[in-house]
């Protein structure tokens, strides 16, 4: 670690909130406002978690060993909290196929995806998960920090992505120092060098994909062509705009010293912890009994 890097608080803890959303009856296929490529890019992404987080726990798993105790603890929360992850985007994406939608096409695109990753050496899956890990904490951090993300989608959905965005923020910086940790024997240079390929490449991927994935959903609710393409960009790049809010925070990966870390942004933490029920509310998510073991 540099100087200049702040790492991740010494008082950070994460906290796995195993709950659970949108099952039994319910919901509309366009649950996001009516709107088709709201609910397209949204499903267009829940359809990567369930495969994409499973490949995260066993890339940071897979160098736990002689790991300092506080990071092999952080290790073990962030495994819990992806795992039980999956498993609630397992459900959405299920509601999505009862509501008439083929997500086949999309999720074929991260199995192929990943199995291009996992025939490089195992330090490739570890950056490929910081890179991915540093992707979701700023679209977690946008979508917290902007109501606009979420504006007019159905409450039990809404409330799914705000939970998984809480949980991105809180264990942003485990798949960084597992990195570190992995790495510590290299040079800086080395370090940099590798880390700013993969998240290039890791980039292009995932904005290519999910604009694919988005438009493939898009097609399947009777909207296809240039009006298709004009409507998704405008959403993604214009209003709300997501994927321009965080190209500044995208950007900063690339500065020696970056840290997941240098920003805390807890607050957004506590304004969403203040912002929950109490744990028992009629007809939404409720607190599960049991959470899954985490695969090896
Ligand atoms: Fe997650
Ligand atoms: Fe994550």
């Amino acid at each position: 670690m540099t100087s200049a890097t702040v790492p991740t608080p010494h008082d950070l803890t994460i906290t796995p909130r195993d709950r659970r959303f949108v099952r039994g009856e319910g919901g509309r296929r366009l649950w996001h406002g009516g709107r088709i490529e709201a609910t397209a890019i949204y499903n267009a992404l829940s359809a990567t978690f369930p495969r994409g987080e499973a490949f995260f726990v066993e890339s940071v798993r897979a160098h736990r060993d002689g790991a300092p105790a506080k990071l092999a603890a952080e290790i073990k929360a962030f495994t819990t909290q992806e795992v039980i992850h999956s498993r609630e985007h397992l459900a959405f994406n299920r509601r999505a196929a009862d509501s008439g939608y083929d997500l086949s096409k999309l999720e074929a695109q991260v199995l192929k995806r990943l199995s291009v990753t996992k025939s490089k050496p195992p330090i490739v899956s570890l950056a490929a998960t910081m890179a991915l890990e540093h992707f979701t904490a700023i679209l977690a951090h946008q979508l917290l920090r902007d109501p606009s993300h979420l504006e007019g989608a159905d409450r039990e959905a809404a409330e799914l992505w705000r939970w998984h965005a809480c949980e991105e923020i809180e264990h942003k910086g485990v798949a960084y120092d597992t990195w570190l940790h992995a790495t510590r024997h290299w040079t800086r240079y080395k370090r940099w060098k590798v880390k700013a390929k993969v998240m290039l490449f890791i980039t292009r991927n995932f904005v290519v994909d999910r604009t694919a994935g988005a438009l493939e959903l898009m097609r399947q609710d009777g909207l296809d062509g240039p009006r298709a393409w004009a409507r998704l960009i405008w959403y993604l790049w214009i209003r709300p705009g997501m994927f321009r809010k965080i190209a500044g925070a995208w950007l900063k990966f690339f500065l020696p010293g970056f840290h997941p870390w240098n920003e805390d942004d807890r607050e957004l933490l506590r304004a969403y912890e203040a912002a929950q029920p109490a744990p028992v509310t009629e007809g939404t998510a409720v607190p599960a009994k049991r959470v899954r073991r985490a695969r090896a």
